[in-house]
Parts: C-alpha cells; structure tokens; sequence
C-alpha cells in the first residue's frame, strides 16, 4: 500500500532535523517542501513552491503537511493555515525519544532524539520538544511553544502559548511560563514568569533593555 505523501514547510536546520525524524519512521512519503525562495534546498527532496501553492499540493494528493519553521509565532500562522485548508498534521517524533504512554499530544509537534516526556504530561499542538530535553511529569506544554535542547522542566510546570524556552534552561516544579515569554540560555526559573517577559541567569530574572 503507498504510504501518505508529506510536505514539509521550510528548509532550515529545524526542517533538516524534522525531514530526519520522518525519513527514519517511514510512515510517510516527503514529497518535497515549500520555502519563500526556489534558491533554497531541502537535502534531495524537491521544492514544491511557496506556500500560496499549498491549496495545489493538497489538491493534488498530498494530504499531509509538517510546520518546520523555528519561529513560534510563523508555525502558529502556518497551523491555523494548514488546518483551514485541510491538511492532515501527524507529528514528527524521533524514535529515540522516550515518552510515558500517558502523554498527551496535539498535532504538528516535533519532538527530537534524547527528549524524555514522563506521565500525565500534555503537548500542544505545534510545539517543539528540542534534542535532550526533558519535560517531567503533569507538565502542559502550549501551542508553538519550544524548549530547546537540552532545557529541563521539573513536575508541574505550565508553559503558555508560544513561549521559548532557551538551550540549557531549566524550571522548577510548579512554575508557571506564560505565553510568548522568553527564557534565555542556561536560565532558571523559580517563580512565575509573565506573559510575554524575557528572563535571564540563575535565578531567571526579567532581561531590562
Ligand atoms: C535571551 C536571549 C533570547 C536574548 O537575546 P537578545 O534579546 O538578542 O539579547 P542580547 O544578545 O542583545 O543581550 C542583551 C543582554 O542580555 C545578556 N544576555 C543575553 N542572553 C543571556 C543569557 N542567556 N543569560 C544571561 N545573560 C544574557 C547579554 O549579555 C546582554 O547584556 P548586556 O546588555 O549587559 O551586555 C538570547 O541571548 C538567548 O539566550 N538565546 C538563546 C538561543 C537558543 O538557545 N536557541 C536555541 C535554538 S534551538
């Protein structure tokens, strides 16, 4: 039986790691990706446009469709996108990451080699679980937020919507990260972030500009 056909939007370093995730699940067949320019590449797989010519592929059999874009606020504009038009999103989960069968996952997520989820956590739809990261137990984790690689979260940490947490950051168990925050690399959070902060050092505090 042929497998689905997948698109992958963008073509950067996050788009090569996603390709990867799916090349090894062999679930899917990539039939190539979109980015802004023709100049960009994608490993082998062909250059199917830009995005305005998602409506085509779709109509055209490709049913699938993967967010590979590193901004939080472009893979949100990207999902509501590609829901719309009707794509169906799997999501890109590398087969040497460990998650508790007891997870919750939306769609369009990506979650790289080494990360670890443990029980009764929950993944947004669109969020990035980044290489080595671990997200520990009752965690809820927004949409399009990212935790970089190697960022730790203890039990019971909430990141809102669109959050980022940097490489090396780490929370302690029960905090609150609100949306579109930003924790800088190596940070650690120890009380509540607002909405929107960005947050640096040990302990994390607000970055004042
Ligand atoms: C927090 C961060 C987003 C801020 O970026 P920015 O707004 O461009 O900030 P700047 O580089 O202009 O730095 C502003 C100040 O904050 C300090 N600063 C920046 N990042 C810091 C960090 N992680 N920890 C401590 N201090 C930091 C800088 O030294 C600078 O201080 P100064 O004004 O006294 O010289 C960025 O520094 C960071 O940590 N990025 C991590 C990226 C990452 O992990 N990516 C993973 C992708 S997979």
């Amino acid at each position: 039986m042929s497998k689905p056909r997948l698109v992958i939007l963008g073509s950067g370093g996050h788009a090569k790691v996603v390709a990867e995730i799916f090349e090894e699940c062999s679930s899917f067949e990539i039939a190539g990706f979109t980015a802004l320019s023709p100049t960009e590449t994608l490993f082998h797989y062909p250059y199917l446009g830009n995005d305005s010519q998602l409506a085509q592929l779709l109509a055209g059999g490709i049913t699938h469709a993967f967010p590979a874009i590193g901004s939080n606020r472009v893979r949100l504009r990207m999902l509501a996108d590609l829901h719309q038009l009707g794509f169906t999103l799997p999501n890109a989960i590398s087969r040497y990451a460990i998650l508790s069968p007891r997870t919750k996952l939306g769609v369009a997520i990506a979650i790289m080699p080494g990360a670890v989820v443990n029980t009764c956590s929950t993944i947004e739809d669109g969020a990035i679980l980044n290489t080595s990261s671990s997200i520990d137990h009752d965690n809820h984790i927004g949409a399009c937020a990212h935790i970089a690689p190697g960022c730790h979260l203890a039990g019971n940490v909430t990141v809102g919507e669109g959050a980022f947490l940097a490489a090396g950051s780490a929370a302690i168990p029960g905090v609150t990260i609100g949306p579109w925050a930003t924790v800088g690399a190596g940070g650690v959070v120890i009380r509540d972030i607002t909405a929107g902060m960005t947050v640096v050092g040990v302990p994390a505090t607000r970055l004042l500009r």
